[in-house]
C-alpha cells in the first residue's frame, strides 16, 4: 500500500519537492490515462491541505468534459471560454483566482469553493485537459503552491500515455 508521507512541519517551499518524488514513484510503471488521472487527483487531496476539489476536465471539441476527480459532484460540460476552467482552456494559460466570487463568469459547482487554480495540459500545441484545484480558503494558492502543483501535473504528463485523449 502506498501511503504518501506528509511532513506537517515543512514549509510549502520545501514540501512540494519530496511529494513530487513520491508522486513519480506512485505513477511509475503505469501509463494508463484514467488510472493516473484518478491517482493524481487523490494524491493531491491527500497531501495538500485546505482543498475541497481536485480533478480533470478533458478537451472534447470546443468543450471540457468532466474526468476523474476527488470532491463533490461537479458540472459535466464547460464550453471553452466559460468560467475559470474554460478560460484556462481557451487561453492555454494557468488561471489562479484568489476569490472566485469576484471572477466574472465563475461556475459555482461547489458553493464551498473560494479560490481556484486551473492548470492547462497542452501537448504539441493542442489542449488535452485542464487540471482544476479548488479551496474553501480565499487566496489559498501562492506562487510556491502554483509552482509545486504545476510540477505535479508535469510529473503526471511525463508518466502517462495521453495519445488517446487527443
Ligand atoms: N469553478 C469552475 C468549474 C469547475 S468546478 O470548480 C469543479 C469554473 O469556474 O470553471
Amino acid at each position: 500500500m502506498f501511503t504518501p508521507e506528509i511532513d506537517a512541519t515543512a514549509s510549502p517551499e520545501s514540501s512540494y519537492s519530496p511529494l513530487n518524488a513520491q508522486l513519480a514513484s506512485l505513477l511509475s510503471g503505469e501509463r494508463d490515462l484514467i488510472c493516473n488521472a484518478a491517482q493524481l487527483s487523490a494524491f493531491i487531496m491527500q497531501t495538500v491541505p485546505d482543498l475541497n476539489w481536485a480533478g480533470f476536465y478533458f478537451a472534447r471539441g470546443e468543450e471540457l468534459v468532466l474526468g476523474p476527480y476527488v470532491g463533490n459532484v461537479a458540472c459535466t460540460r464547460i464550453p471553452f471560454g466559460r468560467g475559470v476552467c474554460g478560460k484556462a482552456a481557451s487561453t492555454q494559460d494557468v488561471q489562479r483566482v484568489d476569490d472566485v466570487h469576484a471572477f466574472d463568469g465563475h461556475i459555482a459547482c461547489d458553493a464551498a469553493s473560494a479560490s481556484e487554480l486551473v492548470i492547462p495540459i497542452v501537448v504539441a500545441g493542442k489542449l488535452v485537459a485542464v487540471f482544476d484545484i479548488d479551496s474553501p480558503n480565499v487566496a489559498r494558492f501562492s506562487d510556491v503552491d502554483q509552482a509545486g502543483l504545476m510540477a505535479f501535473v508535469s510529473t503526471f504528463v511525463d508518466a502517462t500515455d495521453l495519445t488517446w485523449s487527443i
